[in-house]
């Protein structure tokens, strides 16, 4: 017998506690462990129950994702049977569940006869963020212990919820402080000695009333659409539940293995798996190794108190940390502040904060109009208006106020780093922080090292990372970092396709349909297009060149429309957030196609899709070849969390793996052509092509 399940006796009774360091991710070798357990409880007439629990720090996390694609994730014995096997034993077996119990880990403790949970657990079926269904029983046998409409909620989220709630919500038996093992054996007991065992796939009260009322299922999908737009699982996740209320208990679970199968080989999984990996994986940095020394960060500063100041100082905040907050102007210092409070009032008249959290979060900022302020602060952001010089001089200032060893970052979008931390006599503290807006909200920190910008610097960056609740992603420098540099390709083509024959409700409309939140022009006039306008001023005086550019932006920002702030930017804005088409933006794009002499043409959605994107990952290439980013995985990161890149395409180098690096690369050779130089495929996207490789090869 393997170890992947460790047995003792405790008296008559069997524990079995699964092995599978990290996460008791239930491979083959564990499922086989089980079935040989049970096995021997069975043959055991000394043996009354059996208890199961997880060695190391949680139950289990479920199947073993990493064997998904592979003939041993269906091996026998399969999930379904092991949960059928469970469930069917003739003597109690009993769930004593700590740390996590997630997905085909839940399923397991959803078979079982009792469920013990410690408080700190935190159960739930996240399978649908994997592209997938729960594929063990777990939609058949949590409506029946739940009731239909929180099954729904819980395994269309994802939701781990903790052990109060799974236990109010019905599908934890029992919550203990501390390890549930002692009270489980107890159930165990309490069990074989009543002889009576409830099995889950037995209980039909609580489904019965969907069962008479099936409308509920159109109900719960509507009120779901928006949030699931473009994703199969959880409208698959809904249909497996509406199986457990209409159908016989066999047939249900039949019906979910058959959703289960159709989804997990389904290019969407497979997107939502990499990026499941891919967001741990950016946390791995080959030359900072996982033991490098971490500052530790018990207070912070942060100097500017503007739209990403104030949102910064927030995530410090929000995190536990006490954060000074600098601006140079009491005046601005108050806005700033006022701002703040303001966002957090928002969110708790939404239900979603209580006053105490407000005022305790609020009691944690502090406003100073003096830099001195922060000669405490183990971190400093700055985040003052985009302009070398003012960087420079804060960044000179700060040397003589930041206490040794402090980390100085920069906020900076596009500036080089390496020109900031030689605006101080400690380089190797220097790292840019580069939160997106609002700075509150959005997940992804690029951390950009400089030359200098030492390791236990990043290390205790990446750290911080976590603890804001962001995901950061390590990147070097150049214009753009990685995510405004692929940015640049992807909004230049938008802007081309204007002069060639498309509208921006058009380019919008295909961009939104192939997932992403909104269209280029909808971002812009989102973020302002006031900024993209300083910025191709400043990259035009430093790299004049007579490639081919579209001035219509240009144009547009003339006329004062910087987007939803002024009211109207590429679209109209009667009500200050709904984009209407604009009538003199479209006279604009019509005159300047006549002006440039180009006959406007129909443009096909596909065409606008690939005009788009594919740039943009011939950009994503040379990032990688330069070293910019580290791996294809850092890049889609980057795209998933910070531009709502729809994570079911994984992001956008996975993305031109699963259409092809060949056929992005020929669309590239045809558009070179076309369009010229602009459109030249980078040469590592060329090399794999012709090599018939992937960037997951790279
Ligand atoms: N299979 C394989 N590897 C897994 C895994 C799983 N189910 N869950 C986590 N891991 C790996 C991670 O990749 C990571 O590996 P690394 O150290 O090499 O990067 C390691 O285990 C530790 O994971 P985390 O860093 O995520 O650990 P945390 O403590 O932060 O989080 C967790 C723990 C909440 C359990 C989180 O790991 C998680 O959400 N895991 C996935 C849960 C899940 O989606 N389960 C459903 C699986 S599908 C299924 O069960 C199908 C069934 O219905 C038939
Ligand atoms: P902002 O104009 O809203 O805020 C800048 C703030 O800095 C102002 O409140 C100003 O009073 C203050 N300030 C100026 N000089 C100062 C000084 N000497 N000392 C203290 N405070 C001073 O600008 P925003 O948008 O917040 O941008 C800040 C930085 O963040 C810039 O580097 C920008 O490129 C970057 N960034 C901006 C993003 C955005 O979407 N707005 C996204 C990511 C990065």
């Amino acid at each position: 017998m393997s170890d992947a399940v460790l047995i003792e006796r405790h008296g008559s009774i069997l524990v079995l506690s699964l092995n599978n360091p990290p996460v008791n991710g239930l491979g083959l070798a564990l499922r086989t462990g089980i079935s040989e357990a049970l096995d021997q409880a069975e043959a055991d007439d000394a043996v009354t129950a059996v208890v199961i629990k997880g060695a190391g720090r949680m139950f289990s996390a479920g199947a073993d994702i990493s064997e998904f694609g592979t003939p041993r994730s269906l091996a026998d014995p399969n999930l379904p049977s092991v949960c059928l096997r469970i469930e069917n034993s003739k003597k109690p077996v009993v769930a004593a569940i700590h740390g996590v119990a997630a997905g085909g880990g839940l399923e397991t403790a959803l078979s079982c006869h009792y469920r013990v949970a410690s408080t700190k657990t935190r159960l739930g079926l996240p399978e649908v963020t994997l592209g997938i269904i729960p594929g063990a029983g777990g939609t058949q046998r949590l409506p029946r212990l739940t009731g239909v409409e929180a099954a729904l909620k819980l395994i269309t989220s994802g939701e781990l919820a903790p052990a109060a709630k799974a236990q109010k919500l019905g599908y934890v038996d029992e919550v203990v402080e501390g390890d549930p093992l002692e009270a489980a054996l107890a159930a165990a007991e309490r069990l074989a000695a009543s002889g009576a065992l409830r099995r889950t796939m037995e209980i039909e009260e609580k489904i019965a009333e969907a069962r008479a009322n099936p409308g509920v299922f159109d109900e719960f999908a509507k009120s779901i659409a928006k949030k699931a737009r473009g994703f199969d699982a959880p409208f698959a996740c809904i249909e497996a539940v509406k199986a457990a209320a209409t159908l016989p208990g066999p047939e249900g679970l039949a019906k979910e293995r058959e959703i289960f199968k159709g989804l997990v080989g389904s290019s969407q999984a497979a997107s939502q798996r990499h990026a499941f990996f891919a967001e741990r994986e950016v946390a791995k940095i080959p030359d900072v190794p996982k033991d490098t020394p971490v500052k530790e960060i018990a207070t912070a500063g942060v100097i500017g108190c503007g739209t990403m100041g104030g949102g910064i100082t927030m995530n410090f905040a929000n995190a536990g940390i006490p954060v000074t907050v600098v601006e140079n102007d009491p005046a601005a210092l108050d806005r700033g502040l006022e701002t703040i409070a303001k966002n957090y009032q928002a969110t708790v008249d939404k239900g979603r904060m209580t006053q105490e959290d407000m005022d305790s979060r609020m009691t944690l900022i502090t406003g100073a109009t003096d830099m001195a302020a922060l000669s405490e602060a183990d971190v400093i952001v700055e985040a003052v208006f985009e302009e070398m010089d003012l960087k420079k001089q804060i960044f000179g200032a700060l040397d003589s106020v930041a206490k040794p060893g402090a980390i100085l970052a920069t906020n900076t979008s596009m500036l080089d780093i390496n020109v900031i931390a030689a605006a101080t006599s400690r380089p190797e503290s220097v790292i840019g922080t580069h939160f997106f807006s609002p700075a509150n909200v959005m997940k992804l920190m690029e951390n950009v090292r400089g030359e200098k910008t030492a390791p236990e610097t990043i290390a205790t960056v990446m750290d911080l990372s976590k603890k804001l609740k962001k995901v950061g992603v390590l990147v070097g420098v150049c214009d753009g970092f990685v995510g405004n540099r692929m940015l640049g390709p992807y909004l230049r083509e938008a802007g081309f396709l204007l002069e060639e024959g498309a509208l921006p409700a058009q380019v919008d409309k295909a961009i939104y349909d192939f997932g992403f939140p909104m269209g280029p022009f909808a971002m812009m006039d989102l973020a302002g297009n006031d900024v993209g306008w300083r910025i191709r001023k400043r990259q035009r005086a430093e790299n004049p060149n007579n490639l081919r550019y579209s001035d219509i932006a240009d144009q547009i920002c003339e006329l004062g429309r910087f987007g939803q702030k002024t009211g109207g930017g590429w679209h109209d804005y009667d009500d200050g957030r709904t984009p209407t088409p604009s009538a003199k933006v479209e006279e604009i794009v019509v005159e300047t196609s006549k002006r440039l002499g180009i006959e406007r043409r129909k443009i096909s959605d596909q065409e606008i899709v690939e005009r788009c994107l594919y740039p943009l990952i011939n950009e994503g290439a040379k990032v990688l070849e330069e070293g910019i980013a580290m791996r294809p995985c850092d890049i889609d990161i980057v795209w998933l969390f910070g531009y709502g890149f729809p994570r079911y395409r994984g992001g956008p180098m996975f993305y031109a793996d699963t259409v092809g690096v060949k056929t992005v690369y020929d669309k590239m050779c045809e558009f070179h052509e076309q369009h010229g130089d602009l459109m030249k495929p980078a040469p590592l996207l060329e090399k794999l092509a012709k090599a018939d490789k992937r960037f997951a090869d790279l």
